[in-house]
């Protein structure tokens, strides 16, 4: 019972390359492509933050909806790099956009946000409670990032993405969101608790960078994105013939390969742009989902498969039709 009326994107301007992440690291393009298939990503400038991002996307989007800010009831806003504790990122948004009559809340699913967050807006949607929901995805990894890190600064990028929901029938057709903490410690970023022994796994020791267990996360996500896309897909009582893309989150080229693979599906069935932006967290499916339907591969009453999974460890997809 809801529908994308608009999508809109952001990217900052900066951008690292392979060629700079050699400068700063040990590491080389042929590495970094071979193992990723990453080629650059956007970096926010020292005095842009991720409300700056959001902020971008949601006019973006509201400007495709071709509604007015006042219209929206709700924003839910996913990010693991808020400006600050509180207020949240949503009502800096809020105040940023001037859509005074919203609601707002920040929602942490790691990289599985938007999928999540897509989740929430549909059952206030279905319900009857608003009409129109904002959700942003938006993150500043590169704020978090250990740069000294091979393993992990050569993933993360910045950007947001934007939809706006409305009541509409059609539109999600089914959802599935889950989380697995037992493996949370395989995907970390510190906030107050005091932990030595995660500190001491960071390169440089910095409390306020990310840590990741590279190969453990990559073996949980490509089971887990082929596991949920296929659910998403037999909930609805489609087939994989019935689906016009899928877009994965854009972690690793090797994570979406080997879960098309799983899938039993070609990987050309796929949108992918993570050479050109590297992992940019839960702004990675609706930054695909906006590049996908500019380039023309994503036309109205087309059905979706967007499947992510991230830190929590957490899993989120949704099959729609656009
Ligand atoms: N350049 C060169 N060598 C590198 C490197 C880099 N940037 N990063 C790691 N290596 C090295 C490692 O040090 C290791 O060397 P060693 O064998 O001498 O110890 C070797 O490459 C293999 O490391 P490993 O971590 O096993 O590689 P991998 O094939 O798993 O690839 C990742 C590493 C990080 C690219 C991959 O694990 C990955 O993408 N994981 C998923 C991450 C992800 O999606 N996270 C986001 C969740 S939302």
């Amino acid at each position: 019972m809801s529908r994308i009326i608009g999508l809109g994107y952001y990217a900052p301007d900066k951008v690292y390359d392979n060629a700079y992440m050699e400068k700063i690291v040990e590491t080389s393009d042929e590495w970094i492509t071979q193992r990723t298939g990453i080629k650059e990503r956007h970096i926010a400038a020292d005095d842009e933050f991720t409300s700056d991002l959001a902020t971008r996307a949601a006019l973006n989007a509201i400007k495709d909806a071709g509604i007015t800010a006042e219209e929206i009831d709700l924003i839910i806003l996913t990010t693991v790099t808020p400006d600050y504790f509180t207020p949240s990122t949503a009502c800096v948004v809020q105040k940023n956009i001037g859509a005074v009559n919203a609601a707002a809340f920040d929602l942490n699913a790691a990289c599985s946000g938007f999928a999540t967050a897509m989740t929430v807006a549909d059952q206030f949607l279905s319900n009857g409670t608003y009409k129109k929901i904002l959700v942003v995805s938006a993150d500043a990894l590169s704020k978090a990032t250990d740069y000294a890190d091979r393993g992990t600064c050569i993933l993360f990028g910045d950007g947001a993405g934007a939809v706006v929901l409305s009541d509409e029938k059609g539109g999600i057709l089914s959802t599935w969101i889950g989380a697995r903490g037992e493996g949370g410690d395989k995907l970390t970023s510190l906030a107050y608790r005091e932990d030595a022994e995660e500190v001491e796994k960071r390169v440089s020791h910095d409390k306020s960078t990310v840590w990741m267990a590279g190969s453990e996360v990559m073996k949980f996500a490509v089971k887990i994105m082929a596991e949920a896309a296929e659910k998403v897909v037999a909930d609805a009582g489609l087939t994989w013939d019935d689906v016009d893309i899928i877009i994965p989150h854009q972690a690793n080229m090797r994570i979406v390969e080997s879960a098309a693979k799983r899938m039993g599906i070609t990987t050309d069935r796929m949108f992918v742009n993570l050479d050109r932006y590297g992992n940019t967290s839960g702004a990675s499916i609706p930054i695909a989902l906006c590049e996908a339907r500019d380039a023309g591969r994503l036309k109205k009453g087309d059905k979706a498969v967007l499947v992510g999974f991230g830190g929590g460890l957490t899993w989120a997809a949704a099959l729609i039709e656009y």
